[in-house]
């Protein structure tokens, strides 16, 4: 039977709740929760390690950014410890761990995250994913590894040129579960469950589950535990979520202005389709805006590359499908925008989840265009609130600006076009202008000054 262990839904994310070490933890893995700067376990690793060290089944939903990776990973290696040795026979490392992600980038992530709360332990593990190479993969697997993670087609691509053996199985979890048991995912995963022990303790966390998966879920669990903190479905409470009504040709103009007001150093800006997310990231580009664009249809080094170069803080707008909303941690990112929203609701949790992380603040601007109403009240339905609207800033004139009435001699942007037209009275939008949140028009002959003039200097070190 299900058994609910619910936290009171006012629960700060990061409240103190113990020491790691009362958690029981072994000496190895507090040493290195130190050596990541951590003081005190997150309430769902509270909740959870226990719960995974005494073998039971897991349904473990959390807010975004509240630290689900360690509360799987820590009582995992705990677990494995007795199995870490440093034999050079394949032989003797079998994978006994499998942790699968939806996204290369999230299977990556998570396993960097293995790999650093799991370095004072001889244990190994690797990360498998698609649209890389076959052959360091290949070799990583050969020589055999305890904790594997990986992406559900390329890990089965290996299983069947029998590269990876996963007989020996105990433990499996699956990050992003709502996800990885939704329709896209379904089929792979249930070939890989039959690749897998039956006995085995399965682990399923993710920030949302609907009832359909959570129905669904029983069929994967035994005797599961579900593990809820704060109210079901929610981003973090660190997350401020505004929206505003802007027709769609105002919506470039719309996001320029907002990041200019707010002062912001970089965002991720979401939209709905590869298509939009070109078409934005170039017209970005064009003004002179360090932006990147990450979709399903790039190629998978010009994927990592965007991701890279963004948390190195080079690039400031990131433009992402939904890619990039489950799972991606880039740490203290200051704001993410729906440029638009997104068809399922849950994505919205997910994608204004990359910011507002580990007790953080974060911004989360909804552009809502005529044609979303239906998706805003999705959304609405969905985190059981309703979205605050707000007026779009007035553009703030520098001294010495010149209001520029006058058509302009080179061709104008679409948000410039935009700007000039004319638009229904009831629109949240204040009146037609030239914003000087919008690059100068000369910006082709320095795209370096209108950066510049967007953006304020980037503090963050390179992660
Ligand atoms: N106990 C802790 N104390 C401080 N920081 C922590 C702690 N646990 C995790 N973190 C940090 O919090 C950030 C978010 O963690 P993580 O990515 O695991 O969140 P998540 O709950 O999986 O979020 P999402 O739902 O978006 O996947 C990471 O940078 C991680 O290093
Ligand atoms: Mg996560």
């Amino acid at each position: 039977m299900t058994e609910l262990i619910a936290a009171a839904a006012s629960t700060p994310a990061l409240e103190q709740a113990r020491t790691f070490a009362d958690l029981h933890l072994a000496p190895e893995i507090l040493a290195a929760i130190e050596a990541m700067g951590y003081s005190t376990p997150t309430p769902i690793q509270s909740q959870a390690i226990p719960l995974v060290l005494a073998g039971r089944d897991l349904l473990a939903q959390a807010q975004t950014g509240t630290g689900k990776t360690a509360a799987f990973a820590l009582p995992l290696l705990h677990r494995l410890r007795g199995f870490a040795n440093t034999s050079t026979s394949p032989a003797r490392h079998p994978v006994r761990a499998l942790v699968l992600a939806p996204t290369r980038e999230l299977a990556i992530q998570v396993h960097e995250s293995v790999v650093d709360y799991g370095q004072r332990m001889p244990l190994r593990s690797t990360v498998v994913y698609g649209g890389a190479g076959m052959k360091e993969q290949t070799d990583a697997l050969r020589g055999g590894v305890e904790i594997l993670v990986a992406t559900p087609g390329r890990l089965l691509d290996h299983a069947g040129s029998k590269v990876v053996n996963l007989a020996q199985v105990q433990f499996l979890v699956l990050d992003e579960a709502d996800r990885m048991l939704d329709m896209g995912f379904l089929p792979d995963l249930k070939r890989i469950l039959e690749l897998l022990p039956k006995a085995r303790q399965t682990l399923l966390f993710s920030a949302t589950f609907s009832d359909d998966i959570l129905r669904l879920s029983g069929q994967f669990l035994h005797e599961p535990q579900k593990v809820e903190v704060a109210r079901r479905n929610t981003a973090a409470e660190t997350v401020e979520q505004v929206g505003y009504r802007v027709p769609e040709a105002d919506k470039l103009d719309a996001l320029l202005r907002l990041v200019k007001a707010r002062g912001l150093t970089q965002a991720i800006v979401f939209t709905r389709t590869k298509l939009t997310a070109d078409k934005l990231g170039r017209q970005l580009q064009k003004r002179g805006v360090a932006a990147a664009i990450i979709h399903g249809d790039k190629a998978q080094v010009e994927r990592l590359t965007a991701l890279d170069g963004f948390k190195k803080g080079e690039i400031q707008l990131l433009v992402a499908t939904d890619i990039a909303a489950r799972g991606l941690d880039i740490a203290e990112l200051p704001a993410v925008f729906n440029y638009e929203l997104p068809y399922h609701a849950e994505d919205y949790v997910h994608r204004i989840g990359r910011t507002g992380r580990a007790g953080a603040s974060g911004l989360a601007v909804s552009l809502i265009g005529k044609e979303e109403e239906k998706l805003l009240a999705g959304v609405e339905r969905f985190i059981q609130r309703s979205l605050r609207i707000d007026s779009l800033p007035e553009p703030a004139r520098s001294i010495g600006h010149e209001p520029r009435s006058e058509p302009q001699s080179e061709p104008q942007s679409e948000a410039g076009r935009a700007a000039s037209s004319s638009r229904p009275a009831a629109d949240a939008l204040p009146a037609p202008e030239q914003p000087d949140a919008l690059p100068n028009p000369d910006y082709k002959r320095g795209q370096k000054a209108a950066v510049c003039a967007l953006f304020m200097p980037f503090p963050r070190s390179a992660s």
